[in-house]
């Protein structure tokens, strides 16, 4: 059965993959919290960790990463260092530790959203490390090119985070809908696309 480690399981997206997975693939879930698989994407040797515990792997996945949402004048250096380090540098290093973990051209998917290419108030920090992410994700996937596939998925806005919001979910993708684009991104053979996965 081919393996598939997914980071940031224990939330809304993350656990939505796990179990649209389950069917397939041996599925390791990796989180902050998690018990099994605690790992922190904002620390290298978190990640190095990670990696060598879990062993080689035919998907990484990777859900995990925050990014706060901050007025332009209300953001502060930390807010920034934080969005930096966790949605930006960590999902890099998943990229950049996990390659050596993956066997011959299997994937790994990272998550933006897309507010890298519709920006609102508020959104400045988000906006740019997703773009950063879209960017990292084309690049990297053109030197990994005979080894690994490297894709992302950028989301919209999600259901059960709008009904979470008490916001109108007219706008929202199920969870379960979105998952489905990891899915297919890891059964391809695409390399260095960004997935958008929103309603139409
Ligand atoms: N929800 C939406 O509407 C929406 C829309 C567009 C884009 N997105 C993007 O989709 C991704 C997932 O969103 P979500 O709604 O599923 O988020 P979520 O429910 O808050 O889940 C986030 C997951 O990431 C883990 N995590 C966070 N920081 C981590 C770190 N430094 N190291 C390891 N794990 C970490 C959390 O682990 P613990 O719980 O164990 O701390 C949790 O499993 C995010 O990048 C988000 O920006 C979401």
């Amino acid at each position: 059965m081919k393996r598939a480690l997914i980071i940031g399981s224990s939330g809304l997206l993350g656990s939505a993959i796990a179990q649209l997975l389950k069917t397939n693939y041996e599925v390791i879930e990796a989180s902050r919290s998690s018990q099994s698989h605690p790992v922190d994407i904002a620390d290298v040797a978190s990640l190095q960790s990670l990696m060598q515990r879990v062993g080689k792997v035919d998907a990484i996945v990777c859900t995990a990463g925050v990014a706060q949402f901050r007025g332009f004048s209300d953001a502060t250096n930390a807010d920034w260092d934080f969005g930096l380090a966790n949605k930006l540098m960590g999902q890099v290093n998943t990229v950049r530790l996990g390659a050596e973990h993956i066997h011959p051209m299997g994937s790994i998917t990272l998550t933006t959203g897309v507010l890298s290419m519709y920006p609102m108030p508020g959104s400045s920090i988000v906006t740019t490390v997703n773009a950063a992410v879209e960017g990292f994700v084309k690049s990297a996937a053109l030197e990994l090119k005979d080894k690994v596939r490297v894709n992302a998925v950028s989301p919209g806005w999600i259901t059960e985070t709008l009904e979470k919001m008490k916001m109108d979910t007219s706008p929202g993708l199920p969870a379960a809908e979105v998952a489905q684009a990891y899915l297919e991104l890891m059964e391809s053979d695409i390399t260095g696309q960004v997935q958008i996965a929103m309603k139409s």
